[in-house]
């Protein structure tokens, strides 16, 4: 035995030897995050093609995927290079948010840099970057001034991911006329088509996985398309030009992200992406008021208002008026108004350029009740629909955001309803172009957007806007933005969203960042044809579950001022916060997640169910040990349902340790809120 076990490894050996002379020596860098766990590889082939591989534990997790582009003017960057340098660097540093999911968040990574470079003339380079952390990876390219590549038009990126073991995915399609809009998708990996990020993937072994970008500036959109197997294509969102991104060198691109952990909670609880953005640039943001509002808007969702002017017009300085009073007396800091200005007549879908951003309705006094609101210590939120028509907004924006500042109007939501290839920008030749929402002109057009609203201290939240990529770490006046079905979609005469979505939505499009997602609807009754789906007690959960700085109580007033008992819950939840756990989930069927305020010692905890009903643990070991906490619990009762009951909710109170673990029962389409309030 011990002869064979020699001989064996003798054959081995001199195999190598034998073969050493004709292979080709394959140069392969890696580096290690800081806890050892997650580990990259870079090499190139035979050919000289660039790739690279992900392992956790020594298992590969992506196996080779390719890196580089095709150009439209110059030969691509796909194989014949080498690695011509590598240098490593470590950081470990933590940052405080303004505000957040959290408040302090350490930055730890370990970086690998590999210059590429090409073997023959004219000897290009490129530089793809690595940083490694426990909980995930970045990587992006970073192209240099070189001769015949001053500037740079991109026909491709030809960036890959293989996963390496067989996974279910949950994903939106890419590339369809409603933009962000679709109901997740839970297929085998190996039937994903093309698909929007962040798309999340839990192999077969049970790892979780989510791929998305960071720090998406002046560059094109990526969707991942699947090649053949399991292997997912960057797939770059179209220009206005035949390039779907031009940029003159010097320049990066955005982190291509991966982010990896054993539960789904961990994708949640990951700082990777806000980690990968450059630091504030906005200097003291204090005037960034994270905040609950209400708004003169879900009647117009439910057709008993419009936004146009007439008879049934909504923006009247009447009802605004009774909505700054309910902010008021409530607490709530900000009130919505759709509908105010000149442009809605007709068919404003298609008409972006009818809109005025200065000019209000006549019976809406813009003056009057922007002072009224600011003398009761509420705000107007402003809202500037475009129809998608960035051209039009620009021409008109120094104006809108002039006269915001001036009535001390501090946030506005935005809107982009266009369908998808329908937004308009303008080119640099002064002609308006048809875009897609996420193409490169659009990513300028935000970001000029959020600068300019920052000039004038004005949050900016957008509607059908391009996909968080974490740049309100930069500018954290990007305050929330939707870009999923968010709860209108439950008001409207189509079919409205199932109890899975939000399961779903934590753990896919919440993965990028806030959701303007509009909760606490209470009354259930809608024009869709199931209604709003899910319990009360969901209703109230979903201001925990869902993060975002800025939260509406979108429903019609009437229905919190009849139901006192869980609008109590709406009014005491706050929106900013010190801390964030999830204490279990599964990835559309799930979630239970706590937060602790960021201005009381209070917690809060948010747990949703998708159409099942189920009973969850929820041990308290997050609370303060020693102290002791009134828990105040707004769980379903005995006979909630979502369609049968969704009003039979449950209020009560009990007094908890951090020793004590509650059950949760969530009906089918339930939840349960509490508050813990600190003794
Ligand atoms: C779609 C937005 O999501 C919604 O909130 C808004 O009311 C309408 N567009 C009109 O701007
Ligand atoms: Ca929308």
């Amino acid at each position: 035995m011990l002869l064979r076990l020699f001989a064996l490894t003798v054959l081995c050996v001199s195999t190598q030897v034998l073969a050493a002379p004709s292979a080709p020596v394959l140069p392969k860098v890696g580096i290690a995050s800081p806890d050892g766990s997650l580990a990259v590889e870079v090499t190139t082939d035979n050919d000289g093609r660039p790739s690279y591989a992900v392992l956790r534990g020594g298992k590969p997790v992506i196996t080779p995927s390719r890196l580089g582009f095709i150009f439209l003017d110059v030969p691509k960057f796909e194989r014949n290079f080498v690695i011509a340098r590598h240098s490593e660097s470590s950081f470990d540093q933590s940052w405080e948010q303004p505000w957040g999911e959290r408040r302090r968040i350490r930055n730890h990574y370990n970086e690998l840099r590999v210059t590429l470079k090409e073997k023959t003339a004219p000897k290009r380079s490129i530089d793809v970057v690595f940083r490694v952390y426990d909980d995930g990876l970045g990587f992006r390219y970073e192209f240099p001034k070189q001769p015949g590549l001053e500037q740079v038009r991109i026909g491709s990126e030809l960036t890959e991911f293989n996963i390496a073991e067989p996974a279910t995915a949950w994903w939106i399609p890419a590339g369809e006329w409603n933009r962000e809009e679709y109901l997740y998708h839970r297929t085998p990996l190996q039937e994903v088509g093309d698909a929007q990020t962040p798309i999340t993937l839990r192999t077969d072994n049970g790892l979780h996985l989510s791929i998305h970008e960071a720090a998406l500036v002046d560059y094109a959109g990526m969707n991942l398309t699947r090649i053949e197997g399991r292997k997912l294509r960057a797939d770059l969102t179209p220009g206005i030009g035949d390039g779907k991104v031009v940029r003159n060198a010097p320049f990066n691109t955005p982190w291509r992200t991966l982010q990896v952990s054993d539960d789904a909670g961990g994708l949640v609880t990951s700082s990777l992406i806000l980690n990968l953005n450059e630091p504030n640039t906005l200097g003291d943001v204090s005037w960034v008021k994270p905040m609950k509002y209400v708004g003169v808007w879900w009647e117009m969702h439910l057709d008993r208002k419009t936004w146009a002017s007439g008879p049934k017009h909504g923006a009247t300085n009447q009802n605004v008026m009774k909505h700054i009073d309910f902010a008021a007396r409530h607490g709530f800091g900000g009130v919505l108004v759709e509908g105010w200005n000149v442009g809605w007549d007709g068919d404003w879908f298609g008409n972006g350029e009818d809109f005025s951003f200065t000019q209000p309705y006549p019976d809406f006094d813009i003056e009057k009740l922007a002072a009224y609101a600011k003398s009761r210590n509420v705000r107007l939120i402003g809202h500037h629909e475009t129809s998608g028509n960035a051209a039009h907004y620009e021409s008109q924006m120094d104006a809108a955001f002039d006269l915001y500042q001036r009535l001390g109007i501090n946030a506005v939501k935005t809107g982009y309803v266009a369908d998808a290839g329908q937004a308009k920008v303008m080119g640099l030749a002064g002609k308006v172009h048809y875009a897609w929402h996420e193409g490169q002109d659009m990513a300028r057009h935000h970001l000029k957007v959020v600068t300019e609203a920052a000039k004038r201290h004005i949050a900016v939240n957008p509607h059908e806007p391009i996909k968080d990529t974490g740049l309100r770490r930069t500018y954290p006046n990007w305050i929330s933005r939707e870009g999923a079905r968010g709860m209108e979609f439950s008001a409207w005469g189509v079919p409205g969203n199932p109890p899975e979505h939000e399961a779903n939505l934590v753990f896919t499009r919440l993965l990028a960042g806030p959701m303007d997602y509009t909760p606490g609807i209470f009354g259930m009754k809608t024009r869709a044809p199931d209604g709003v789906a899910t319990t009360w007690a969901k209703q109230l959960a979903l201001y925990v579950v869902i993060y975002s700085p800025i939260q509406m109580a979108a429903d019609l007033l009437e229905n919190y001022e009849k139901n006192p008992g869980p609008f109590k819950f709406i009014e005491d939840v706050p929106v900013d916060w010190d801390e964030t756990r999830v204490l279990n989930g599964e990835v559309g069927d799930y979630v239970t997640i706590v937060r602790k305020d960021r201005n009381s010692d209070d917690w809060y905890l948010g747990s949703v169910s998708d159409e099942e009903a189920r009973e969850l643990q929820a041990p308290l070991s997050f609370l303060q040990p020693g102290r002791k906490y009134v828990a105040q619990i707004y769980r379903d009762g005995d006979k909630a349902d979502w369609k049968r009951a969704p009003q039979d909710i449950v209020i009560e109170e009990r007094s908890v340790t951090s020793a004590d673990t509650l059950t949760l029962r969530l009906a089918p389409g339930g939840g349960q809120a509490i508050r813990f309030v600190a003794r």
